[in-house]
């Protein structure tokens, strides 16, 4: 069964924590909280300040993904925030390696995140330090987008690899994720499955978050 990360970037802002309520008792295991900076991607979202805020509302692991330039200088102001999973995108820094250095550091989780035009051959150097490895599954920055098939084969490559090494990183997918979709990520080994339009963009968020587990059982 695959772990849930609800993406609240697709959640009701005026209503927020009713939202984030609702899938942390569906059984969300994370909240995927999507940072975008205008430059990295063509769209703006939220900064530390938001996930300061969402911190002492809920248990659940806060997964930060950050899709800005230059994120090596916001990784400690998201840490301070309690950020507890924070993904940088491997396109975004010159030096990957010591941004997953400065997140370990400050003792949070560290992820790397490919793009769907990124090979995993540019992440092969940094698979033994991560906890975990996104695969973005849509071209990042906007919600609603339909999943792309062709990253499947992403995911099943880092498996390879994970299972020859022996590392224990989760794989994430993220964009276009649903209960149709989730199904083959899951069989290549996904193990943690971003949703955000899917879960929240429905009556009843509790169901689809539900459903996603259902499908991955
Ligand atoms: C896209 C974000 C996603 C987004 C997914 O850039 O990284 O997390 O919220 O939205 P859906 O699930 O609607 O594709
Ligand atoms: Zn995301």
């Amino acid at each position: 069964m695959i772990k849930v990360a609800p993406s609240i970037l697709s959640a009701d802002y005026v209503n927020l924590q009713k939202d984030i309520e609702k899938v942390d008792q569906a059984g969300a295991e994370y909240l995927h909280i999507d940072v975008m900076d205008g430059t990295f991607v063509p769209n703006i979202s939220y900064g530390p300040g938001f996930v300061k805020a969402i911190r002492p509302i809920t248990k659940m692991t806060l997964d930060v993904h950050l899709m800005v330039e230059h994120p090596e200088h916001l990784l400690p102001l998201f840490i301070d925030a309690g950020a507890d999973v924070i993904g940088v995108q491997v396109e975004a820094t010159q030096h990957i390696h010591r941004a997953l250095q400065i997140i370990k550091n400050g003792g949070a989780k560290a992820e790397v995140v490919i793009n769907p035009g990124t090979p995993v051959a540019m992440i092969e150097p940094v698979l033994h330090m991560v906890d975990q490895v996104l695969v973005m599954t849509v071209n990042p920055g906007f919600g609603g987008q339909k999943f792309l098939p062709e990253t499947v084969d992403k995911i099943a490559q880092l498996n390879a690899i994970k299972q020859k090494k022996g590392y224990d990183f989760d794989i994430e997918v993220d964009g276009g994720v649903n209960d149709k979709t989730v199904i083959d990520c899951y069989k290549a080994g996904a193990t943690v499955a971003v949703a955000g339009s899917f879960v929240f963009d429905a009556a009843d968020p509790a169901a689809q978050v539900k459903a996603l587990k259902n499908a991955t059982k």
